[in-house]
Parts: C-alpha cells; sequence; structure tokens
C-alpha cells in the first residue's frame, strides 16, 4: 500500500461496484457467488479508507435499472445486502462506519428497508460515512428532488424564483455531502451508468481494468495516486 499514502487522500470517493458477473463467469460460478465476493471487496475496501482518512465513501450497489435482471439474480444480491447490514449493526461499534443510504428505498422489501433506517439511525458520527446507493439512480434522484421543491412551492413554502443549485442539492438524496473529488469505476467499462449525476460534475474519473470482486486497497492506491496527477481546473486556466 506504497505510493499514496503520504499525500491527502480525497475526502470523498465514490465508486461504481462493477464486474461481479464476469468475475463469476471466469471461474465457471453463477453470477450470485460473483456479487458475494463483490461484498467481500466492499467491507475491505471501506476498511482501508477508514485507515486512509478519507471521510465519505460512497458505494454504487443496486441501480434503478438493475431491477432488469433475473429475480434469481436480484434476491441473491438482496440476501447479500441484508446480511452485510445485520452484521454492520451488530459490529458498528467494532467497525464505526456511519451509514446513508441514497435511492428509493420504498421498493425495497420492508425487512429490508427497516434494516437500512436502523444502520442509518444507530450509526452516528464515526469515523467513515458510507453512502450505499441501493435503487439509485442519478436522474430518478434529480426528479424525485425536482418534485420535493415543487411540492413545497405548491404549498406556498417557497417560490420558483428561489431555487439555486444550493438549494436545490438539499433536495438530493446526498444533501449535506460534499460532492465526491474521485469517482471510480472498475470492470473495464468507461461509462456513468446513472451513478451521482449531478455530484459527479466536476469529479474526476477513473476508470480501472480490474474486475470489482478483484479490487484491492492497492488499486485504490493506484486510482488516488492517479487522482493526484490530474490539474483540477473547474473551468478556471
Ligand atoms: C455489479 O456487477 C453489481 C451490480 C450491478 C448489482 P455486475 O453484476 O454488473 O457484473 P458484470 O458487469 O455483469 O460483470
Ligand atoms: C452499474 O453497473 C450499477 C452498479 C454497479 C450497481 P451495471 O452493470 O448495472 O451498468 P451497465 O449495465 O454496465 O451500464
Ligand atoms: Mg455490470
Amino acid at each position: 500500500m506504497a505510493n499514496s499514502e503520504s499525500l491527502v487522500p480525497p475526502q470523498h470517493i465514490a465508486i461504481i461496484m462493477d464486474g461481479n458477473g464476469r468475475w463469476a463467469k471466469q471461474r465457471g460460478l453463477p453470477r450470485t457467488a460473483g456479487h458475494a465476493a463483490g461484498a467481500e471487496s466492499f467491507r475491505r475496501i471501506a476498511n482501508y479508507c477508514r485507515t486512509l482518512g478519507v471521510k465519505y465513501l460512497t458505494v454504487y450497489a443496486f441501480s434503478t435499472e438493475n431491477w432488469k435482471r433475473s429475480q434469481d439474480e436480484i434476491a441473491g444480491i438482496m440476501r447479500l445486502l441484508r446480511r452485510y447490514l445485520e452484521e454492520a449493526l451488530r459490529d458498528m461499534e467494532k467497525n464505526r462506519v456511519c451509514f446513508r443510504f441514497f435511492g428509493d428505498l420504498t421498493r425495497l422489501s420492508p425487512q429490508l428497508q427497516k434494516l437500512c433506517l436502523d444502520a442509518q439511525s444507530r450509526s452516528q458520527d464515526y469515523d467513515v460515512q458510507v453512502n450505499f446507493c441501493l435503487n439509485y439512480g442519478g436522474r430518478d434522484e434529480i426528479v424525485h428532488a425536482a418534485r420535493a421543491f415543487a411540492e413545497e412551492v405548491a404549498q406556498g413554502k417557497r417560490s420558483p424564483e428561489e431555487l439555486t443549485e444550493g438549494l436545490f442539492e438539499n433536495f438530493l438524496y446526498s444533501a449535506g455531502v460534499p460532492d465526491p473529488e474521485l469517482v471510480i469505476r472498475p470492470s473495464g467499462e468507461k461509462r456513468i451508468s446513472n451513478f451521482l449525476l449531478w455530484q459527479s460534475a466536476y469529479s474526476e474519473y477513473v476508470f480501472m481494468n480490474v474486475l470489482w470482486p478483484d479490487f484491492t486497497p492497492e488499486h485504490l492506491d493506484e486510482a488516488i495516486a492517479e487522482y493526484h496527477r490530474r490539474n483540477r481546473r473547474f473551468g478556471g486556466t
């Protein structure tokens, strides 16, 4: 875990945890085995982020488009999420991870929704904040926010002229969380797939040729080192 340790890591890293299916296929295993391996990878990377002093880790776990997959695969992913959250609730004090969930949770099972709410309310000001994107879509998030603002206008609480970028952000799932400086997509795909469309306006993207279950702390070091080599201009010179 070499080169990036001496540099200050980004405060907020976001990861599209992609490539579980291909990892399983390479080994002749069912896709669910790939998701189980992906969950292990997540545990490893969340711990490493805490070691590095990264304050926010946002992970794309299930998109609004992932419902297109087979019932079997979806059930397998939901089972893994349930298991992970039960374990996280048990080990809350030890892991010192604070949870938030980005996405429309109402489509999840009542049991899973309750686990999410419990994890969110029981984990307070810990070292790392993990933002779990579940039934999350960047477009869905923006529509959801626009609707919430419009409702306040309809109720006479706000006027349309009041709306600024800063105010709009308060209606996003990510309200209060700074934008990610770095977004990492493993698996070799070079697209955003509806992830953090608003928040990643000026993020540095690092695409990596490694499948998520094979992603190690060294890969994170590599992505952070690449981030440090970038020249961020935000439209300036
Ligand atoms: C990411 O891995 C996990 C989810 C989208 C839930 P994939 O399942 O998309 O893996 P590939 O892209 O098929 O390899
Ligand atoms: C993005 O991966 C969503 C998650 C990792 C949860 P996908 O595998 O769903 O994206 P596409 O289909 O390759 O664009
Ligand atoms: Mg994929």
